[in-house]
């Protein structure tokens, strides 16, 4: 391989050029080995932001990054193995709801899940709020527990593809998030590392995500299923609604008791029907005919299958199973509880980043990195757009640590919701790539 010059590389990225696939493997090993600095990394970073990069410098990048580290090895579960992702959403909890369900169609649920990342939740986090749950496995861990009960949903240690740490760090604090390449490789190194032989992408759009832009999140899309199916995985995407939140709770405990409401048959809608279509897209993934694979996701909801496989779980990581049979019992309580009434009309439009933003703010997520979340913190919008504000009391429900606080978001809040006339609801899922050619 030629000796790399890295300022020459970077100003070819910045005029524009495509990067060979050997160029783009020896900038980032480089980068691993301290050859490459964080100033010239963020430089080359922004370039391709700006200029673009092409679905085949991402590929070559999450090559480098699966190869950065460990790699866990599934092969020994019986089964196909399932992993499912979401690019990051507001009120996006379905890997509590969707994971059980699939546990209990016959997959193993190996999913290795992250923390909240600006305003959007983490899994991690979520499971945190569950007195005594316990998010560290080990690898070994992972399969026993997967062998056992089916399903495991942990973090990613530090040794699995340490990159995208580095890089996700790094571009989050230099406005370097927004590329469908970055994005798809970041996400689908973790995909490949993570070794199962079936993968989901739930890729997000609308204000609430990181692609705001249909056509960008479907190229997103494509990237990931391309990058999955070059690797032998059974990929795919479906491409869903973000400009408004997914359910009706945001922030850590409160999302939790909605996902259990969702797991034992007690809270219908949107959520729900989202959580329903995934797990399904999962199992037609795997070869099962789609009317069956619906029948099979909705019977194992009916029947309190996957329930009883969350309460598994739950039980095997430490955490408190009394959950399934009385979450708000078991979960933690904020200090202050109040409410916010919008005013009379229709909800024509909401801004979901800043409502995403709004429960960080009251504690839910971090404002660094090294901070702790709130667990009792967060909204309960009750609204929906399309929805008429006088039917619907309250508005929002706000869980605060203090009174102060509560004040503070009931003032925010009159700024995120616009109230009108004649909205037209934004349909949940706006594109499915299941089939074999992501292009
Ligand atoms: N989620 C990821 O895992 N990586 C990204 O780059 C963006 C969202």
């Amino acid at each position: 391989m030629a000796r790399l010059d890295v300022p020459a590389t970077i100003r070819r990225k910045r005029d524009g050029h495509e990067l060979e696939a050997d160029e783009i493997r020896a900038f980032f090993t480089a980068y691993l080995d301290g050859d490459v600095a964080e100033e010239q990394m963020s430089a080359f970073l922004m370039a391709g932001v700006i200029r673009g990069f092409t679905p085949d410098e991402a590929a070559a990048m999450t090559e480098v990054a699966v190869a950065s580290g460990e790699v866990v090895d599934l092969s020994g579960l019986a089964g196909p193995t399932v992993d499912k992702h979401s690019t990051g959403g507001v009120g996006d909890t379905t890997t509590l709801v969707v994971a059980p369900i699939l546990a209990a169609c016959g997959l193993q649920v190996a999913k290795l899940s992250g923390r909240g990342l600006g305003h959007t939740g983490g899994t991690l986090d979520k499971l945190e709020a569950i007195p005594g749950f316990r998010v560290s496995l080990s690898p070994d861990e992972v399969t026993a527990q997967v062998t056992d009960i089916g399903l495991a949903v942990a973090a990613a240690t530090a040794d699995v593809v340490p990159l995208d740490k580095r890089l996700y760090a790094l571009r989050d604090v230099t406005a370097t998030v927004q590329s469908a390449a970055l994005i798809a490789a970041s996400v689908m190194s973790k995909k490949l590392a993570g070794g199962a032989s079936t993968v989901l992408l739930d890729v997000k759009v609308g204000d609430g995500a990181f692609m705001t832009d249909l056509d960008d999140a479907t190229e997103l899309a494509r990237q990931c299923v391309a990058i999955g199916q070059a690797h032998g995985r059974a990929t795919g995407a479906l491409i869903t609604d973000m400009s408004q939140p997914l359910s009706h709770a945001i922030g850590n405990a409160v999302e939790v008791a909605h996902a259990v409401d969702v797991l034992t048959g007690e809270r219908p809608g949107r959520f729900r029907d989202l959580c329903l279509e995934l797990a399904t897209a999962a199992l037609v993934l795997t070869g099962r005919d789609p009317d069956d694979a619906a029948a099979a996701t909705a019977d194992a909801l009916d029947s309190q299958a996957a329930a009883d496989r969350f309460r598994a779980m739950v039980s095997a990581q430490g955490g408190d199973a009394d959950i399934v049979d009385d979450p708000r019992a078991v979960l933690p309580d904020a200090p202050v509880v109040g409410t916010w009434q919008a005013p009379d009309g229709v909800l024509v439009d909401v801004d979901t980043r800043g409502l995403g933003a709004l429960a960080g703010g009251l504690g839910a997520g971090r404002q660094r990195k090294e901070d702790d979340v709130d667990p009792t913190v967060g909204l309960e919008f009750w609204l929906e757009i399309g929805d008429d504000t006088t039917a619907i009391e309250p508005s929002v429900t706000i869980h605060a640590s203090t009174g102060e606080d509560l004040d503070w978001a009931r003032g925010r809040l009159e700024d995120l919701v616009t109230v009108g006339e004649g909205a037209v609801p934004p349909p949940l899922v706006h594109d499915r790539l299941l089939g074999e050619d992501p292009a």
